[in-house]
């Protein structure tokens, strides 16, 4: 009996704690010809594999900044952005981004040809296997028989659809949503958490999502990032990982929903 608990000891549990995303100290700017407008200031938090991980705030506390400099697209004026330990130097194929606007899948290409480019373009794979990747996404989410249409034949549900398809095909170490569901009706908007969710459950990707919906938030995300109005600060984390559908409207859902209310938006005292 006395050898076996070392013998036991899971050796992935390190591993599985290793912070995959980690922002440091992220202060954000932008210089305009009048003044320099501070987007975020010194914000720190980790991402670990796995987590679905939401960035919660007023509209300009700098949600979407964050997001662009996790993307490598938006230089830190202060701190920095590590994946696995590496600085984020500019935008990679391991983090990819799906936006909240309809329009962002070219709409000379069919829905097959729109998941195929990133995975041909960036070389990831050939012309076959990127056909059977692409196939296998959209199978996936549900848009197997939509293959062969153009992108103004779907409806905006389907277009979200795509566009994470078309992210996940790439395998990204993090996938980054920005308000991807802000444009849809509040129906499809309900039925497209259900299936991210649904989605996560079987693929285990890493997300960090941007909304600016405390639902949405506690919805989606295992941990929630609370950040104050303009510039961006971390006001808060909170464990989401007991909220889902299944606890929309229930009383301690509307709890938390006030507490993060008055957190946000109500005084420091
Ligand atoms: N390209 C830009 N040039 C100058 N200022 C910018 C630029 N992009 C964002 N900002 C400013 O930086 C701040 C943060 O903007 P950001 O878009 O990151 O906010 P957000 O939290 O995503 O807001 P929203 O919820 O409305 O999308 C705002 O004050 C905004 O005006
Ligand atoms: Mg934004």
């Amino acid at each position: 009996m006395s050898a076996v608990p070392h013998l036991i000891e899971p050796a992935s549990a390190p591993l599985a704690a290793r912070p995959l995303l980690k922002v440091e100290a992220l202060s954000l700017e932008y210089a305009t010809p009048q003044r320099l407008v501070r987007a975020t200031h010194e914000v720190d938090f980790e991402v670990l594999e796995g987590d679905r991980f939401v960035l919660l705030g007023a509209s300009g506390c700098g949600k979407s900044s964050l997001l662009k400099a996790i993307g490598g697209f938006l230089q830190p004026s202060a701190g920095r952005v590590l994946l696995d330990g590496v600085p984020v130097r500019g935008p990679g194929p391991d983090r990819i981004a799906v936006f909240q606007e309809f329009d962002q899948l070219p709409p000379w290409k069919t829905v097959l040809a729109n998941v195929e480019f990133p995975l041909l373009a960036s070389r990831r794979c050939g012309r076959a296997e990127a056909r059977e990747r692409a196939l296998l996404w959209l199978a996936k989410v549900g848009l197997a028989d939509f293959a062969h249409l153009y992108p103004h034949a779907l409806s905006g549900g389907m277009k979200a659809r795509v566009a994470i398809a078309r992210a996940l095909a790439m395998a990204p170490r993090v996938l980054l949503m920005d308000e991807p569901f802000a444009a849809l009706d509040a129906l499809t908007r309900r039925r497209m958490q259900d299936e991210l969710l649904a989605l996560w459950e079987q693929e285990r990707f890493t997300l960090i999502a941007v909304t600016h919906s405390i639902e949405e938030a506690l919805l989606l995300g295992n941990r929630v990032l609370l950040l104050s109005p303009h510039p961006g600060r971390v006001r808060a984390e909170l464990d989401a990982e007991r909220f889902g559908p299944a606890s929309l409207g229930s009383r301690e859902f509307q709890a938390q929903t006030q507490r993060i209310h008055r957190l946000l938006f109500g005084s420091m005292a």
